[in-house]
């Protein structure tokens, strides 16, 4: 089965403005990793060994990021900092990288078809650049989708999570075929609905396996939503042309961490430092005291 993965990155996170105005948002700190790591961390727990990302304008660190830094280590040892070569272990995972292009921001959807030269004729994983699964990403979820779509002889298996109905409206949204279990087949998946036309609360969580059929139905999706080509829309032709797609709930302790907004970016953050062995006893009493000043002031 497969072992590759598609990683976009190539998205300009106005969103994140003025942080991402010169570098990746896939770059930014989630505690003492940027998101793109965790991401690539958790694929190869996965069995992932190859990573396609597909990337654009302004994102060269990410390249940066996962080239093996000979100067660098040896820096280190010269100046007697052996115990940080740890740090870069990372570097050393037996993993391959590709890297394309999307050469004109044209979407999600777009950005997975810039993929297809490289991925050919086998199935792959998708896993989103700003989107980490799991705290610390230990989520075993690509693994499961994996499994399931070579057991099930489906078209493509998608991970969602349950959110608030309230926000329903900024994700892909489910409508299973019969009831929701933890594995589900998926009758429509409807981008961004009004609170009160969802179909359920289960929302697309960054993670997908796909059979190449979708690059056809890709090629063929006119631009939607925002005048992208959105990837949802190419899902939605898909099982309308009769192709069965799953979905897969992540499991209960596990969330996506969408570090697309500030609002999210900024949970995931605070969460995952609060974990953070090192420094989580004194951070937890310091934030005690904040919380003290700001809710004594509320009253
Ligand atoms: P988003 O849907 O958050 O889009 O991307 P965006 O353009 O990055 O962000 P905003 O809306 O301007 O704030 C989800 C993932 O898909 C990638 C992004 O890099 C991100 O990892 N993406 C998005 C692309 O690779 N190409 C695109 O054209 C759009």
């Amino acid at each position: 089965m497969t072992d590759i993965a598609v990683v976009p990155v190539a998205g300009r996170g106005t969103r994140l403005l003025p942080l991402t105005k010169s570098q990746p948002k896939e770059m930014l700190p989630v505690g003492r990793k940027p998101v793109v790591q965790y991401v690539v961390e958790e694929l190869a727990r996965c069995g992932i060994h190859r990573l396609l990302f597909v990337t654009g304008p302004g994102k060269t660190a990410i390249e940066n990021h996962f080239d093996i830094d000979v100067e660098l280590i040896t820096h280190l040892r010269l100046a007697g900092k052996e115990e940080l070569l740890s740090e870069l272990a990372f570097e050393r995972e037996d993993l391959e990288y590709f890297y394309t292009r999307q050469r004109r921001q044209l979407g999600l959807g777009h950005a997975i078809l810039c993929a297809e030269p490289v991925v050919g004729q086998m199935p792959f994983v998708v896993a989103l650049g700003d989107s980490i699964i799991g705290r610390h990403a230990a989520s075993q979820v690509v693994r499961r989708m994996i499994d399931v779509f070579c057991s099930e002889g489906v078209k493509a298996v998608v991970a969602f999570e349950e959110v608030p109905r309230e926000e329903v409206v900024q994700y892909g949204i489910a409508q299973p075929k019969d009831g929701a279990s933890d594995v589900f087949e998926l009758a429509d998946v409807i981008e961004k609905p009004e609170v009160d036309e969802a179909p359920s609360n289960l929302a697309v969580a960054a993670r997908y396996v796909f059979s190449p059929v979708i690059f056809d139905y890709l090629r063929k999706t006119a631009p939607g939503k925002g005048d992208e080509i959105q990837l949802t829309d190419a899902m939605r032709a898909m099982i309308r042309g009769g192709h069965r797609t799953l979905g897969i709930r992540l499991p209960p302790g596990e969330k996506r961490f969408d570090i697309g907004n500030f609002e999210s970016y900024f949970e995931a953050f605070v969460e995952f430092v609060l974990a953070d062995p090192a420094v989580s006893e004194s951070l937890k009493q310091r934030c005690r005291q904040l919380l003290e000043v700001a809710w004594g002031a509320r009253r």
